[in-house]
């Protein structure tokens, strides 16, 4: 009979160790172990045994048949309900990598950048914000801004020209000018309006030549404007824009759109001067190309380049660098 006790004992360690769900070894649980099991019977059969010693030696062999059968069943539940508890947490996992690998965000380029101050800027003085078209007629890139057919200063627009219309009569705009004669036309005076906006020369480009660039243009019509106004308006941009430590200068020159014309000078806190544009004031001859009478009105205008500006203030040391679109120049600004 212990024979028979210890091999019903193998038996029931042999099916713990088959069964794979939890309830089930529950379930064995109660059938090898509760009142009906292999080893309730055999405790029943005892008495019917002929010695004592017999007895007890078959009821020792029961005792520690039960007790081992009651330790694999609770180390094999026990293994079970760690597995499924692995199961749920895998199951009811919250995965938070997503707000740890959500992309960079990118940022305006530098000379977006400059463009939008400049705007703010020059809202902020009282100007409002024109733009015009890049493909341009003759007669507004250069006509309308006393450039007739055969003026010297042409030769200083390497110009792009497009094929529509009567040959040479189409260009890429050259400058921002012509939006000065494009706001003349459709603005009723007084005007205080800035024209940025993309360029085009038909040049080699180097370190400080882009062949396509922007400027920004500046008109102010209004009754008895003087050059005094000009010197103040281009004074209070280079302290907003700048800082209050720069000033500027106007530096006698000449452009064919002005009369008299300037280049304008800022100059840094350290005392350097740094070129920044042209100006003037606006002639009869290009007031009444806009369409207005030069006895009634006068006015001033500006000049100059965007991307200068940029590279400038960021100390680039080659324009071309900023439009290579190479990220780790992007990234620096
Ligand atoms: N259009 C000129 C250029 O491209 C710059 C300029 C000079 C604009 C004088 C102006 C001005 O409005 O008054 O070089």
């Amino acid at each position: 009979m212990i024979d028979d006790v210890r091999a019903a004992a193998d038996a029931a360690v042999a099916r713990l160790a088959e069964v794979a769900v939890l309830a089930e070894a529950q379930a064995l649980e109660t059938e090898l172990l509760g009142k009906k099991g292999p080893f309730a019977e055999f405790k029943t059969r005892l008495g019917g045994l002929a010695t004592v010693d017999e007895k007890k030696a078959v009821g020792q062999a029961v005792n520690e048949a039960t007790q081992r059968v009651a330790a694999a069943v609770q180390a094999r539940v026990a293994e079970l309900k760690r597995a499924e508890r692995a199961v749920q947490l895998e199951a009811e996992r919250i995965d938070l990598t997503e707000v740890l690998s959500r992309p960079s965000r990118g940022h305006a380029h530098i000379v977006t950048q400059a463009w939008q101050r400049l705007e703010d800027v020059f809202v902020g003085l009282g100007f409002q914000v024109a733009e015009g078209p890049e493909v341009e007629t003759d007669w507004y890139n250069f006509e309308a801004l006393n450039m007739p057919p055969d003026h010297p200063a042409r030769s200083m627009h390497d110009t792009f020209y497009v094929d529509h219309g009567t040959p040479g009569s189409t260009v890429l705009r050259t400058h921002t000018s012509p939006v000065q004669i494009r706001v003349m036309q459709r603005v009723a005076p007084p005007i205080y309006m800035i024209m940025p906006g993309r360029v085009f020369r038909n040049e080699t480009t180097d370190a400080t030549h882009l062949a396509v660039f922007h400027q920004i243009e500046g008109l102010v019509i209004d009754r008895g404007i003087t050059l005094a106004d000009l010197a103040g308006t281009i004074e209070s941009f280079t302290k907003a824009f700048f800082g209050e430590g720069f000033s500027s200068r106007l530096r006698p020159s000449y452009f064919p759109f002005t009369e008299p014309s300037a280049e304008f000078d800022i100059r840094t806190p350290k005392g350097d001067w740094l070129e920044l544009g042209g100006c003037g004031m606006v002639p009869p001859t290009v007031l009444r190309a806009g369409g207005l009478d030069p006895e009634e009105w006068s006015g001033f205008a500006f000049g100059f380049g965007i991307d200068r500006m940029a590279k400038e203030r960021h100390a680039v040391g080659d324009v071309r660098e900023m439009y290579t679109n190479d990220i780790r120049f992007v990234e620096q600004f």
